[in-house]
């Protein structure tokens, strides 16, 4: 509430998150997948001579610096600055919890960079073996950073027992932590295996035979995906039963997501067991390209799921979307939440709460509890959803926004305040002839 809200038309900044997040995690986990693969087949095709595999890995490493050390730390940046305009109070939140889980993570990001370059600027200039180990310290650091963030991540959706204790440890290693870690590593391995796949097609000067051991070489690393479903059941008896019930039908948009997240990682496996395993395939460019956008459809779901299930909270019974804290809420309920978002009383062109029409008050209600959420006509937008609803069901809305869609925060705030956002919303859609209030409470859907 202290902070400046950031609107952002159209899309809505939680949709901004969600667009850099998706490319980011597809990236991270196939560069995490991808270091696991260099390392332990480099490994192995020294120990079994196979000069094939040390040739394709050598290209293989400089896709993946080109791809995911460029694209990975832009979008990186790219999802501090998201949600630190965004969400600035769990942003703040996140940092004092975890400063040192998050200091550990950077020095394990700089190790997995500079040891990726070295990797990569070594190649046929040390002894075998040398260049072996630096692919494992690539490898393990970038695989400690999965660990680590991991931890973070899942913290929000299910602090546990943080929220009495607020402990480093019990947030950290929260109810979800292990089977998220089971799910991304699947992940990480299924996204390197594809990618094997895409490299090999790209790269100039492989026979077909040749491409096609590597692509075997590859795909076995999409055996894991056959824990995919155990594991995203783990997943989900771990999770709090709200957001379970979201995915299971309470929240149609969830639950599609979550349908075509799990159809598309089926698909995948599918035909990696038949296609690569039991008839050893061969993959063209056309397959593997179509084969990478189906798991970054698969990984981007199930990243939307999680995000969205964890409504209406940012950090689960600590913080609503809004940022507004649980603890805060009965004196918000009391004293209304304008008298704590100076900013906004500002956005709405006032210098002070005092000095507001009512008129203002009602938009700078709205943008205090609602835009986190809510655009005006855009994704979600509030104009559209509530087109053509009388004044009755609009306040019958507001005074159940939680208890009809549980996705949603309360409103808080003292008649006045609600009053008021109702009749801001009410002006939102005039000029479109509402019909008149007759005095009963309608449907309102
Ligand atoms: C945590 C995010 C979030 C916040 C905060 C939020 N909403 Fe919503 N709201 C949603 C979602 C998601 C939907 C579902 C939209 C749909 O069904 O397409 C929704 C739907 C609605 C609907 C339509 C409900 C229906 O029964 O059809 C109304 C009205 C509404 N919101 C008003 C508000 C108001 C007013 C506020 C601020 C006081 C608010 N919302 C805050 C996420 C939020």
């Amino acid at each position: 509430m202290q902070y400046p809200i950031w609107e952002v038309p159209m899309l809505g900044g939680g949709m901004v998150i969600a667009i850099i997040a998706i490319i980011h995690v597809t990236i991270a986990h196939f560069a995490v997948g991808a270091g696991l693969f260099a390392a332990v087949t480099e490994t192995k095709a020294i120990w079994y001579n196979q000069p094939l595999l040390l040739r394709f890995l050598r290209d293989f490493i400089r896709y993946l610096i080109l791809v995911s050390f460029v694209l990975g730390a832009l979008t990186g940046v790219g999802i501090w600055f998201s949600i630190s305009l965004v969400s600035p109070e769990a942003t703040s939140t996140l940092i004092h919890q975890f400063v040192w889980g998050w200091a550990t993570e950077w020095v394990f990001f700089f190790l997995e960079i500079t040891a990726g370059y070295i990797y990569y600027y070594t190649w046929d200039r040390l002894e075998p073996r040398k260049h072996a180990i630096i692919g494992w310290i690539y490898a393990v650091s970038a695989y400690m950073s999965l660990v680590i963030i991991n931890g973070i991540l899942t913290f929000m959706l299910t602090p546990g027992a943080w929220l009495e204790t607020f402990s480093f440890w019990d947030g950290f290693f929260n109810p979800t932590y292990w089977p998220s870690l089971v799910l991304r590593t699947i992940s990480c391995t299924s996204l390197a295996a594809i990618f094997v796949m895409v490299a090999v097609n790209f790269a100039r000067g492989y026979t077909r035979e040749e491409r096609h051991q590597v692509i075997m070489e590859g795909g076995k690393w999409m055996v894991p995906l056959a824990l995919m479903l155990p594991a995203s059941i783990w997943f989900f008896i771990q999770v709090p039963q709200e957001a379970r019930l979201l995915v299971s039908g309470q929240a149609i948009a969830m639950t599609l997501f979550f349908l075509f997240g799990v159809a598309a990682s089926t698909l995948v496996g599918l035909y990696a067991y038949f296609g690569l395993i039991l008839r050893q395939r061969y993959i063209n460019l056309e397959t593997s390209i179509l084969l990478g956008m189906i798991a970054f459809i698969a990984t981007g779901s199930m990243e939307f799921v999680r995000e969205g299930i964890r409504k209406p909270f940012i950090i689960y019974e600590y913080m609503y979307s809004n940022a507004i804290r649980t603890a805060d809420s009965g004196l918000l309920n009391q004293e209304g939440v304008l008298a704590w978002a100076p900013w906004t009383v500002l956005a709405v062109g006032g210098t002070s709460e005092a000095e507001l029409t009512p008129e203002q008050r009602g938009e700078a209600l709205f943008r205090a509890q609602c835009l986190r959420c809510h655009t005006l006509d855009g994704f979600n937008g509030i104009k559209p959803l509530i087109k053509r609803w009388p004044e009755n069901s609009i306040r019958h809305a507001l005074e159940n926004l939680h208890v009809e869609q549980y996705y949603m925060p309360p409103f808080f705030g003292p008649e006045k305040d609600l009053e008021e956002l109702t009749r801001y919303l009410l002006s939102l859609n005039q000029g479109e002839a509402a019909p008149q209030s007759n005095g009963k409470i309608t449907a309102n859907g």
